[in-house]
């Protein structure tokens, strides 16, 4: 959480660094903040507001050097004494900081002792003063690589010291790349927030520090200058901007056909890699998936596809409640799936899984991240940077890696790859068609946006599309929103049935049809208003229910694809007709690095 990011070089620091700003405000946006080395000093600026509400309150300043961030709080409430910079006394040293330090009460009280007085509560404070106690006695770029090798935790850190034309970087545990330009440098939390200023990146590994000028760049690994290596990104790739769209989240669900398309095209790439984890692994026996969020009900379709096609045994377990009891035996796989590969539970459940004897495969968003590195087997999704805060087509581009998992599995047979292949390569025509028949939906979000609950059912493939349906439902529109498996209804949730609780039922074409047909009777039975996601023509259905969206029709294993692009789509427009703030939902943040 909290987005950081630097700039030194010939053109004027506020600008770039507000730009990059905004593009990180979906990693926390209760406060935010810019500092700048000025000749007569170190500018602070730093508000509990939006970018760029700052951005306009700010008066232009001539420097070509300076530092932001944008908070997501943690350690000290949203307050403006508490949002970054933070800075020493006299404002010699500001420091922009993402994630949580460890023990930093005995170092603050140590620096109290010494006359160092502190404006805020946050650990991040003692970073500059720390910085600026070591100058008494060293130079300012040795302060910097002591103080960074001092304090214990996860972070990434970039500061600036009064007088000293450079920017200094280090990280542990959190993000931090380096965006190489023609004389500047630009630092951020993700490549994608620097996408319109170079397409050359420089990512830190952990305990990296770096010192930066316009023209060069010292990195120091394990206290020891290192060359450092420059990757060149495709720029498609890491494409961040609107083109049009009113918000990214319905600019990100339109790129939905795309990711399918991609998907396919990598599935040798995938079968080559599926192919050495059997190897290694002597074949695959059992499987456990560990994710949070919508990436753990992407993560529960696995636990229906693996055992009923390829009769591999699947557990789904959510990061944070992962118990690593029991010892990984021969064969057995986890997959740690995670947009970001940052966040903090999963990567905790993934390591801890790795102790215990599992092999370990990360399928992620992002080629660099932590989940990445810790992995034996890496899946790169290839969506493109997520700037909502809502995950749409991550979600999606996870779900499609794992069909392609099972596509890839040498124990599928070559008649029943080739059928599922194309019904695979249609998808991103269904998808486009959806976008056609969007007016459905929006008078069905119309309709919901006046109710403050909703339930989701479905059954077998679907239930974590409902799942999921009524995480989207709540977190963006706000609306309290639960999903059941539609035979669990009867259960205890019957009790909350009534005209004020639509229920939104997501048909599947399968073996379930009939069970859920009579689910949905009990349903209108008890005056629920009733939204059905179906296949067209379906009269049963449509004679049922109050209001159906319709989908294209494909073969009953693949439609969870097509219901999720109607449940993410159901929950924009729903957010929209209320005004809520779609991209950026209260109190949340996109990369949740703590536990
Ligand atoms: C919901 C959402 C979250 C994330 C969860 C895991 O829209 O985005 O529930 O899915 O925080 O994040 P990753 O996939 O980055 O591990």
């Amino acid at each position: 959480m909290c987005g950081i990011t630097g700039y030194i070089g010939y053109k004027n620091a506020d600008k770039v660094l507000f730009d990059c700003l905004k593009r990180l405000e979906y990693r926390g946006y209760d406060s935010c903040g810019i500092a700048l080395v000025q000749s007569d000093g170190i500018k602070v600026i730093k508000d509990t507001c939006r970018v760029k509400e700052l951005e306009a309150k700010h008066k232009k300043v001539n420097s070509k050097i300076g530092i932001g961030h944008t908070r997501w709080a943690t350690c000290g409430e949203p307050t403006a004494a508490n949002a970054h910079p933070h800075s020493s006394c006299g404002d010699k040293v500001a420091v922009v900081h993402n994630g949580t330090l460890d023990q930093f009460i005995p170092l603050k009280e140590d620096l109290i002792n010494k006359g160092h007085v502190f404006k805020s509560e946050t650990d991040t404070e003692i970073i500059p003063h720390l910085i600026e106690e070591n100058m008494k006695t060293m130079s300012a770029d040795d302060a910097v690589k002591k103080a960074l090798g001092t304090i214990q935790g996860a972070f990434a850190v970039a500061a600036i010291v009064q007088n000293e034309n450079k920017l200094y970087v280090g990280k542990v545990g959190c993000p931090l790349v380096i965006g190489v330009g023609d004389s500047e440098c630009y630092v951020a939390s993700d490549s994608s927030a620097l996408s319109k200023y170079t397409n050359r990146f420089i990512y830190l590994k952990d305990h990296d520090t770096a010192v930066l000028t316009p023209d060069s760049i010292k990195l120091f690994r394990n206290g020891k200058e290192t060359e450092p290596e420059i990757e060149l990104l495709d720029k498609n790739l890491n494409d961040a901007e609107l083109h049009g769209y009113p918000h990214f989240m319905l600019k990100e669900i339109h790129e939905e056909p795309r990711v399918i398309t991609t998907t396919i095209d990598d599935l040798d790439d995938l079968a080559t890699l599926l192919a050495t984890i059997d190897k290694d692994l002597g074949g695959i026996r059992m499987i456990k998936t560990l994710a949070c969020g919508s990436s753990y009900y992407a993560s529960l379709m696995m636990r229906y596809l693996a055992p009923q096609i390829l009769g591999i045994p699947t557990f789904a377990e959510l990061g944070s409640e992962y118990c690593s009891l029991t010892k990984g035996q021969k064969g057995t796989l986890a997959i740690a799936i995670s947009q970001s590969g940052e966040t903090a539970d999963t990567i905790k459940a993934a390591k801890a899984a790795k102790a215990n004897g599992y092999k370990l495969m990360a399928i992620t968003n992002v080629k660099n991240s932590q989940l990445a590195r810790a992995a034996d087997y890496v899946w790169t999704t290839k969506a493109g940077p997520e700037v909502s805060v809502a995950a749409t087509k991550t979600v999606l581009s996870q779900i499609a890696a794992l069909y392609s998992l099972i596509l890839a599995h040498p124990s599928l047979s070559k008649l029943n790859k080739e059928d599922a292949m194309d019904t695979f390569r249609k998808l991103p025509d269904q998808i486009n068609k959806i976008f056609e028949n969007v007016d459905s939906i929006i008078s069905v979000a119309s309709y919901l946006a006046d109710f403050k609950d909703a339930i989701y059912i479905a059954r077998g493939l679907n239930y974590p599309i409902a799942l999921e349906g009524a995480l989207k439902l709540k977190e963006i529109s706000y609306i309290h929103g639960e999903g059941y498996a539609a035979g669990e209804l009867k259960h205890g949730p019957f009790a909350l049935l009534g005209k004020e609780v639509p229920v939104i039922a997501i048909v599947s074409h399968d073996e379930n049809y009939d069970s859920l047909v009579t689910n949905l009777r009990e349903v209108k039975t008890r005056q629920a208003p009733l939204i059905a996601i179906s296949e067209e023509n379906d009269l049963t259905i449509s004679n049922l229910a109050d209001y159906v969206i319709t989908v294209p029709h494909t073969k009953p294993i693949l439609s969870p694809i097509l219901n999720l692009v109607v449940v993410q789509l159901l929950a924009y427009y729903t957010a929209v007709k209320k005004g809520n703030p779609v991209d950026f939902p209260r109190n949340l943040a996109k990369t949740v690095t703590v536990e």
